[in-house]
């Protein structure tokens, strides 16, 4: 039988309903890293959406580790708490939970995005910022000090990581994803235009994909054996003038996450550097890039990145393009696309009853 947009996906054992996800999107809306009536309403509401899976946002495994002062975090127990009823919640409804683990690195202590984006200095109350190299981001405002990481920062990231794991294993995530893409942190290792180290963390392509084999590790020694880890990454830096991260490295580290245990890779692209050129922006412009790690590697892929149309996304799986198909700014739109979805493919899909009336067919 051929897969399609809403046949079901199994992964180690954990199977979802459908093979949309909702892809992990920042809210910024925490008041110290916690979890709140928002996040219960937004992904609950994405839950009741018919979504396979909700991705929870960008997760900072330590304070520095947050875009803003409003991220979203996971380091301490008090924040897996904040999360229960909300992957509680999402189970009850039918999609599986889980949560994007990430660091932010260079790109942090910035203001949200409608606080008007920007650096925030340590003595506005920004931080001093981590990254593999002494280069800042380059902020049209500016930049935040940044520090090189030393080999004890880099050992105390890869706890973190995993510390951050297991609360996000007790708060009721089925996925533990590892944010590695859009020049964050793990993504800055990889990438030769953020990582001029001369230690084993830099240099050669064993060296820059190091960090991220090590925290890919770590998550999959503390996530358990049924359940699966996804690994997020940029496919290319869209840098062909200089040294940087392309698919072909790409291909080459999604084949070594899976001998490490990895069980999908989300794929994206960009966010490395300002200069960065989109080819294009078209809907599923990312697709050739998941297509390629999945048809060059044996390891499933997530596609993500303009996908609107329920036929697309249902083709993208048809044509063995992708295995799962993550929206995000359309399910901002309309948290019910895959009913919808479901109805304009003629697939049948379960409606929570409350909702029931409200059926396309039964209007
Ligand atoms: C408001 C917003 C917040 C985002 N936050 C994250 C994030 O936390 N982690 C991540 O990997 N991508 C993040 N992204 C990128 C999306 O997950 C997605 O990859 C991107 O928007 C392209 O998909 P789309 O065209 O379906 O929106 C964010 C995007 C938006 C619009």
């Amino acid at each position: 039988m051929t897969d399609s947009l809403f046949s079901s996906f199994s992964l180690r054992g954990t199977e979802f309903r459908n093979r949309v996800m909702l892809s992990p999107m920042c809210q910024y809306s925490s008041e110290d890293g916690l979890a709140n009536e928002w996040h219960r309403v937004h992904l609950g509401t994405r839950a009741v959406g018919g979504a396979g899976m909700v991705m929870m946002e960008a997760t900072a495994v330590e304070p520095d580790g947050r875009i803003t002062p409003h991220d979203h975090g996971i380091w301490s127990d008090e924040h897996a708490e904040a999360l229960e009823p909300i992957t509680e919640f999402m189970r009850s409804q039918g999609a599986m939970p889980g949560i994007q683990l990430a660091h932010a690195g260079r790109k942090a202590s910035t203001r949200r995005p409608w606080e008007g984006r920007g650096p925030i200095q340590p003595e506005d109350g920004g931080w001093e910022v981590l990254a593999p190299s002494e280069k800042p981001y380059p902020h049209e405002e500016g930049t935040v000090p940044t520090r090189r990481m030393d080999t004890g920062d880099i050992d105390a990231l890869i706890e973190q990581f995993g510390a951050a794991a297991e609360r996000a294993l007790d708060a009721g995530f089925e996925v533990a994803e590892v944010h590695a893409a859009h020049g964050y942190l793990l993504h800055e290792f990889l990438s030769p235009v953020t990582n001029d180290r001369e230690d084993e963390y830099g240099g050669s392509f064993e060296n820059r994909t190091r960090l991220v084999r090590e925290v890919t590790e770590r998550v999959r020694s503390v996530w358990p054996d049924d359940k699966p880890v996804f690994v997020r990454i940029s496919a290319s830096d869209w840098l062909p003038d200089r040294p940087s991260w392309d698919i072909e490295q790409s291909v080459r580290l999604a084949d070594q996450l899976d001998d490490l245990g990895a069980d999908l890779i989300d794929v994206s692209g960009g966010g490395i550097h300002p200069d960065q050129r989109i080819p294009s922006t078209g809907p599923g412009y990312q697709v050739p890039y998941a297509e390629e790690i999945r048809s060059e590697t044996d390891i499933p892929v997530a596609t993500v990145g303009g996908i609107t149309e329920p036929e697309h996304a249902d083709a993208l799986v048809r044509n063995e393009r992708a295995d799962l198909v993550a929206l995000g700014r359309e399910m901002l739109r309309n948290p019910y696309w895959p009913l919808q979805a479901a109805h304009e493919l003629g697939e049948e899909i379960e409606w929570p009853p409350q909702y029931r009336r409200g059926r396309f067919d039964r209007a």
